[in-house]
């Protein structure tokens, strides 16, 4: 069986306001009715061979993860202390499973259009990672994005898969144009599969310290029914560093299966409108409130009640929130996060 690990860290200002530190971008319904958590749990059935989920999160989301994880029988709630980015979380997991079993390590914060395709590759991803392979999700690149990483196409493993030749992680945009001109370069999905003890000896050997200290503050840590809670003191003086770094980028038993399932990892408000159905002029409406659109093309309205009314604008995104209005053009979606009342919310 597979364990589906589900990271739940992050606070989304890039999709602010509608994503906030107290409801951020994973406990959200973005596209469809479910929240991208909620959407990544039903992409993990039981059904389909999938073990009870092993979700890890921070206090801050405690409530929202156990409100939307509701009663699933085995389900394994790890609470961190403090966040120590996604080495120190996978480890977490890893420590709290038997060596053995194959991890199906998933965002909580994607969306994934096609969830056949999805189930497809996790089989033949699980599959490789019972023989030793830490394996990748590759995307399909079609843009020179810095904010992924890469993942070089290397000799096939098999029918679906190859050897991870080079693993980039973030890129400068000069390299990240060079990787696309290339052509065997696929963006990081940020799914991996790993069998637990391939994954621990990978990060013992690269990053001792995290490995050493998740696995002491597991071993100190206490059980309160559903929840796990590490070691506190001995979980904050962990080092803070991404699997990416610490692990993908040094080992070498990558390996990555080319996935295409209409995957976006929602980053900014323009991928989100791209993930939403629009009408023939290109416009979207989401959310409670009304919405007058003339004369507009490839807007995007959200609303949580007030009515808003749009006159012969094009590319152009409005969110209403709360207090909060939020307008900007395509162009401007990477600066959103930027804003004060983003940063300062
Ligand atoms: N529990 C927990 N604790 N989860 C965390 C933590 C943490 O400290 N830090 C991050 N996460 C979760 C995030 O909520 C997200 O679901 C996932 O782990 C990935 O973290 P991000 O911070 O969003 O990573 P990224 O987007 O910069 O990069 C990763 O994803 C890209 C694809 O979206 C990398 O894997 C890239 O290589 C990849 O291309
Ligand atoms: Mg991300």
């Amino acid at each position: 069986t597979i364990v589906p690990v589900i990271l739940c860290g992050g606070s989304g200002t890039r999709l602010w306001p509608r994503s906030r530190a107290s409801m951020p971008k994973p406990f959200l319904p973005l596209v469809g009715d479910n929240t991208l958590f909620e959407a990544a749990l039903a992409r993990c059935p039981a059904s389909g061979g999938f073990a009870p989920p092993v979700v890890v999160t921070g206090r801050q989301h405690l409530a929202h993860v156990e409100a939307q994880l509701g009663a699933v029988e085995g389900a394994q709630v790890i609470v961190e202390p403090s966040a120590r980015n996604t080495a120190a979380a996978i480890a977490l997991a890893a420590c709290r499973l038997p060596e053995d079993a194959v991890m199906l390590v998933c965002p909580s914060d994607h969306h994934i259009g096609n969830a056949d395709a999805f189930a497809a590759v996790a089989c033949a991803a699980a599959d490789l990672a019972q023989e030793g392979w830490l394996v990748s999700f590759g995307i399909e690149a079609t843009a020179p994005e810095t904010g992924f990483g890469y993942l070089k196409r290397g000799e096939a493993i098999s029918d679906t898969a190859f050897r991870t030749a080079q693993f980039v992680e973030k890129p400068d945009l000069e390299r990240a144009k060079a990787f696309l001109a290339e052509g065997i370069y696929a963006w990081n999905g940020g799914i991996f599969a790993f069998r637990v003890k391939d994954f621990l000896a990978e990060l013992a050997a690269h990053r001792p310290q995290i490995a050493a200290g998740v696995a002491e503050a597991v071993a100190k840590g206490s059980e309160d029914g559903q929840r796990f809670h590490p070691d506190g003191a001995t979980f904050d003086a962990v080092p803070s560093d991404s699997v990416d770094y610490a692990v993908m980028e040094n080992t070498a038993r990558a390996a990555m299966v080319p996935a295409d399932m209409n995957w976006s990892d929602i980053g900014n408000w323009h991928a989100l409108y791209e993930a939403l159905p629009a009408d023939e002029s290109g416009n979207s409406v989401r959310g409670a409130g009304e919405a007058e659109l003339v004369d507009c093309r490839n807007v995007l309205v959200d609303s949580d009640g007030p009515r808003v009314s749009v006159i012969g604008l094009e590319d152009v995104i409005v969110v209403v929130d709360g207090d909060d209005i939020m307008i900007t053009t395509v162009a401007g979606v990477q600066k959103v996060g930027k804003l004060s009342g983003a940063v300062n919310q």
